[in-house]
């Protein structure tokens, strides 16, 4: 499998026009672009190659939910995978384990791929820093997973992001991070043998620091915030990410 490149852009650009030009900029093959959703239907409609991605979801098909965009919206603007749990929607809305469970089974039973992110907050270093990382990392993705039961035909990939790494130009040692990663990608198969998915690395990746990472073979993709705003950047790192 060609490694996956998942673009988060969070809350950028601020206008529709930006957003369409960034996702010219973007349309690789394996890359996996996730506009904010008012832009979903402006990229979708842009996109040729690369899938499309929603930055959350609601639980619900449909229904009485202020504020939220449910399954069945998103499947109609071509989505085809969720990210779920990350550390700024943790923090910032305080979404839960519970909810973040909720979400998957809602995602699967739609047949939305799940983009699920992981990762301790604080960074310790040496042998009990990575021993602490693991322990949490792994509760994370079983409450997670909890009492749901996964097949083949479903579709995730587990982004391991130490919360201390995102956003700030300095990324995790990419060593360390493949051993965490190694450790979360068999936790995943242990459930099931996924066509398609395994385990990404995020938090400060650009082209400068993706070659340090995308050799180890339990490393199956990056998952890229700031850069993935910057043409010049996804056009290296879209080289890159292709040449292995
Ligand atoms: P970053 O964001 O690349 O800006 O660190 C990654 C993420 O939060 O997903």
């Amino acid at each position: 499998m060609s490694k996956i490149v998942v673009a988060n852009w969070k809350s950028n650009p601020n206008k529709n026009q930006e957003a369409v030009k960034l996702a010219k900029a973007s349309d690789y093959k394996h890359f996996i672009v996730c506009p904010p959703a008012v832009f979903l239907d402006s990229v979708g409609r842009t996109l040729k190659r690369a899938a499309l991605g929603s930055q959350n979801v609601f639980f619900a098909e449909q229904g009485p939910y202020t504020g939220e965009i449910s399954l069945n919206q998103l499947k109609s603007l071509g989505v085809s995978y969720v990210i779920v749990g990350h550390s700024e929607r943790r923090r910032y809305l305080s979404e839960s384990d519970e909810l973040i469970n909720r979400k998957i089974k809602a995602c699967l039973k739609n047949k939305l791929g799940v983009i699920l992110c992981v990762g301790e907050w604080e960074k310790k270093s040496g042998l009990a820093g990575l021993r602490s990382a693991r322990k949490q990392v792994k509760q994370q993705l079983e409450k997670a997973l909890l009492n749901i039961r996964l097949n083949s035909a479903d579709r995730i990939f587990i982004a391991y992001e130490p919360v201390w790494a995102i956003g700030g130009g300095r990324a995790d040692e990419p060593a360390r991070s493949a051993v965490i990663i190694a450790y979360l990608r068999k936790l995943l198969f242990s459930y099931f043998a996924p066509k398609q998915g395994g385990a990404l690395y995020g938090g400060s990746i650009d082209s400068k620091n993706i070659r340090q990472f995308l050799p180890y073979d339990v490393v199956d993709g990056v998952l890229v915030g700031s850069a993935s705003l910057a043409a010049s950047e996804i056009k290296k790192i879209a080289e890159i990410a292709g040449s292995f």
